[in-house]
């Protein structure tokens, strides 16, 4: 059985906003799976007086198709060093064809107030809801951000690093340390 620290969002703000750009993770459940993926664009912030955390999830990600199913995910925030093949599997592999969870070593526990779990690795928690979703409209985004991470030329299409990113706004209903 889990233990968990319960944590206010806000005075934990700072180790949640300087995780983001070193990496933290985002996890998904529906259809029986479970899926975690890598996540460095995401904002954490108050709107309509809810504490929410924000994730810019790319079209072509399973994890957009799992959000889609069921409008609920964990933020999974690694405390201190962890496994690097986390990393390598959550961040470099689809769970559309991979079972990440097993193939990274993931320790699942229990959603509390959402059905996705969080990680006992990846141990600061944030449980959200969506409550809002919107694709992404490029032809607003300036055009040097445009041309670098949208280009949707077929030519650069190396991989699927080009297209659209969906916004997910999860309302955090509950934010803990498991241990
Ligand atoms: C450090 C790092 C940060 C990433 N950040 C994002 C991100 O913010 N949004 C996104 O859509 N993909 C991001 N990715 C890519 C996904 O994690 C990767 O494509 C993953 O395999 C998708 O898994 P899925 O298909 O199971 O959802 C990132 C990858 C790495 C390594």
């Amino acid at each position: 059985m889990a233990d968990r620290e319960r944590f206010d969002v806000f005075k934990r703000a700072g180790d949640i906003v300087r995780a983001i750009p070193d990496c933290v993770y985002i996890t998904t459940k529906a259809g029986g799976k479970v899926n975690t993926m890598a996540i460095e664009w995401a904002t954490l912030g108050n709107l309509w007086a809810k504490p929410v955390f924000v994730a810019y999830v790319r079209n072509s990600r399973f994890t957009r198709e799992m959000l889609d199913k069921n409008p609920e995910f964990t933020v999974n925030i690694p405390s201190g060093p962890y496994d690097r093949k986390i990393f390598r599997i959550c961040g470099g592999k689809s769970g559309r064809d991979t079972d990440k969870t097993a193939e990274a070593g993931l320790t699942l526990a229990d959603g509390q107030k959402i059905s996705v779990p969080g990680i006992m690795e990846l141990p600061m928690t944030l449980e959200c809801k969506v409550i809002y979703r919107q694709d992404q409209d490029v032809s607003l985004i300036p055009e040097d951000i445009r041309n670098r991470f949208y280009p949707h030329n077929p030519a650069r299409c190396h991989d699927t690093d080009e297209d659209d990113h969906v916004t997910y706004i999860g309302e955090i209903v509950d934010a803990y340390i498991l241990s």
